[in-house]
């Protein structure tokens, strides 16, 4: 028997004109999802790892190349314990039940954040998807967790003044490209589409450097009820904008 089933059979996705090549999601509204159904917050954040797994299934099966959701970040630690403990167990149990799916699905799976802060049994599991899926060459999944922009380029300045103490750096000028490679994405696109549910017009220390030219999308609609026609609602949206990158018609340029 192998470890993972490769069987199964694939949902049919519509065509696109064009697709971003990197979509990053804000996952917003559990709690008040819960709330509107008279039930603690943690039922809304079980319902939105089912959308988690919906949507990481669906740009995988519209060839996306890179998804990254922002389960946890590094100012969710000030929530209440009960809530930080009950996201960290949701947070395994993601980890330990999408495995076969990311195989399956050719997905390469890396958790982005300062994994120092989180607990031996997210750390281990989170170890065994990255391992697992290092030869993939499918969707780059990123789940960042215990994340920040800010300290995401704190930490790419201080590797390379590593670097440049242990001498290792060719010049002692830096440019975007190197400063890039030193941040959690690299090799990866930038963010041409930015999601954020529930309807706040806020960044939330996200991917502050990659989303230096994305699109933004925002819906009132909450995350647990964000489904895979709702995805195709933002993409179609993407698919009607016009990018400039600062110029006048970049996307002829380019
Ligand atoms: C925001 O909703 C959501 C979070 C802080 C956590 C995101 C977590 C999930 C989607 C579930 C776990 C996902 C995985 C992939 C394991 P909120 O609690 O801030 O909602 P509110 O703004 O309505 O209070």
């Amino acid at each position: 028997m192998p470890r993972f089933d490769t069987q199964k059979s694939k949902p049919e996705v519509p065509g696109f004109g064009r697709l971003p090549r990197h979509v990053a999601i804000i996952m917003d509204g559990n709690g008040r999802w819960a709330a509107d159904r008279g039930k603690p917050r943690i039922f809304g954040h079980r319902r939105g790892m089912e959308r988690a797994k919906d949507i990481t299934r669906a740009c995988g099966d519209l060839l996306i190349e890179s998804l990254t959701l922002y389960a946890f970040s590094l100012d969710n630690w000030k929530r209440p314990k009960a809530e930080v403990n009950a996201l960290m167990r949701l947070l395994v149990k993601f980890l330990n039940s999408e495995l076969e799916e990311m195989m399956y699905s050719n997905i390469r799976f890396r958790a982005i954040g300062e994994r120092g802060m989180l607990p031996e049994s997210v750390l281990e599991a989170v170890r065994e998807d990255e391992e697992t899926t290092a030869q993939n060459t499918g969707l780059n999944l990123n789940l960042a967790v215990s994340y920040g922009g800010r300290a995401e380029i704190i930490g790419a300045i201080n590797r390379l003044l590593e670097e440049q103490r242990q001498g290792s750096l060719l010049s002692g000028l830096i440019d975007e490209k190197m400063f890039a490679q030193r941040l959690y994405t690299a090799g990866q696109p930038e963010v041409d589409l930015l999601i954020r549910t529930s309807g706040e017009l806020r960044v939330s220390d996200f991917m502050l450097w990659q989303i230096a030219y994305a699109e933004i999308y925002i819906t009132d609609v909450y995350w647990p009820d964000f489904t895979r026609e709702e995805l195709y609602g933002a993409l179609k949206d993407f698919e009607g904008r016009e990018r400039r990158f600062g110029g006048i018609n970049a996307e002829k340029e380019r």
